[in-house]
């Protein structure tokens, strides 16, 4: 079956054909970086009104490469920012109306899980996955397609936030994740020492408030040492690397331990911040083939992974009324479908 899917939860419109939830057929994303980065951030409203007016081109330039029948109709319904969630749930329960077609509501870090099984057909739960992006940091065992269990996460920034606010600290614009990355890249990693914080009795949960607090007062001692002058005092890319290295090695520890705790063999890491190569790199040399990692493609959001999710859900019963609600926060182990 063929699944027309929506995303935009955030910053990203996405529309994708999936079919049988592992075959991409289609799927067009378009960027709202550019409108945002002006801000330093995501302006909630500005997000919303860009989906409003790229959903129904994109939709079309999605269909246009598709030729077989579509038999369902996906959407993110949370967690996100409300405003964006209801441009696309309620374009979804347009579409479904109008060609009398069932709607699927889909949570978007089930979605981002789901990416793998695009990459690797053969790829198929019970495994541990991490979801590490802009707004969310959470290690979850995924028992089947539809059941998961939360085994930590984040108490406060998420890891990709981490890296976005430190990359505005460094001045590298928004979001700062890859182009952290990429001044991190002729670096030392040893040089300035960043945190690596431990939470009494939540062994997989984290906390990146602290390196992002030592990288503030780091630039802050700087400037008030060297005025307009701090950046040449400061080696940059090694600051960059050695904070870089805190998050990664933060990260990879957390999952490694859990998978160890656990006892899984097969490991998913997803969500935007599996673009960054260090941590790939990392979970490589510790994991071996046990770490699948979707194509960078597939990382960011994008409405592909929610297909992919949603064939799944379909599979599970959900159908939901056009009475469907969006979420901003909501639980990735409960079910979405108000039906
Ligand atoms: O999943 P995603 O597209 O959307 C959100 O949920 O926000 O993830 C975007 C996040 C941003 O925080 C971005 O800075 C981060 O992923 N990111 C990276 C890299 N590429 C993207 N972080 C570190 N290194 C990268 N190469």
């Amino acid at each position: 079956m063929n699944i027309l899917a929506f995303e935009t939860s955030c910053d990203e419109t996405s529309v994708a054909v999936v079919r049988g939830g592992r075959v991409l057929l289609a799927n067009e994303v378009l960027s709202q970086n550019d409108l945002h980065a002006l801000y330093g951030g995501v302006v909630p409203e500005i997000a919303s009104r860009s989906h409003l007016e790229a959903i129904a081109p994109l939709t079309a330039k999605a269909l246009s490469a598709v030729s077989g029948e579509i038999g369902a109709v996906a959407v993110t319904a949370a967690p996100g920012l409300i405003g964006a969630l209801l441009v696309g749930l309620n374009y979804a329960k347009g579409y479904a109306m109008a060609k009398n077609l069932p709607l699927i509501p889909v949570h978007h870090i089930r979605g981002h899980i789901a990416a793998a099984y695009l990459a690797e057909p053969e790829l198929a739960p019970p495994f541990l996955a991490a979801v590490v992006s802009g707004g969310n940091t959470q290690f979850i065992e995924v028992l089947d397609y539809t059941a998961m269990r939360v085994i930590g996460g984040t108490r406060d920034d998420a890891a990709g936030e981490a890296f976005d606010k430190g990359a505005r600290l460094l001045g590298l614009g928004y979001p700062g994740g890859a182009a952290l990355s990429k001044l991190a890249g002729p670096g030392d990693d040893a040089k300035y020492r960043f945190p690596r914080a431990e939470i009494r009795d939540a062994p997989f949960d984290t906390s990146f408030s602290g390196v992002k607090t030592v990288l503030r007062n780091l630039i802050h001692h700087a400037k008030q040492l060297y005025g307009d002058d701090w950046a040449e005092m400061l080696d940059l890319p090694s600051v960059a690397a050695s904070y870089q290295r805190a998050i990664v090695e933060t990260l990879a520890d957390k999952l490694c331990a859990a998978a160890e705790a656990l006892r899984y063999d097969t490991v998913v890491l997803a969500g935007g911040v599996a673009a960054n190569q260090k941590l790939c790199g990392e979970l490589r040399a510790r994991l071996g083939d046990r770490i699948h990692i979707p194509p960078v493609y597939l990382c960011g959001d994008n409405a592909a992974m929610i297909a992919a999710q949603a064939y799944y859900e379909f599979i599970g019963g959900a159908r939901a009324p056009l009475s469907q609600n969006a979420y901003a926060t909501f639980g990735v182990e409960k079910a979405l479908c108000q039906a």
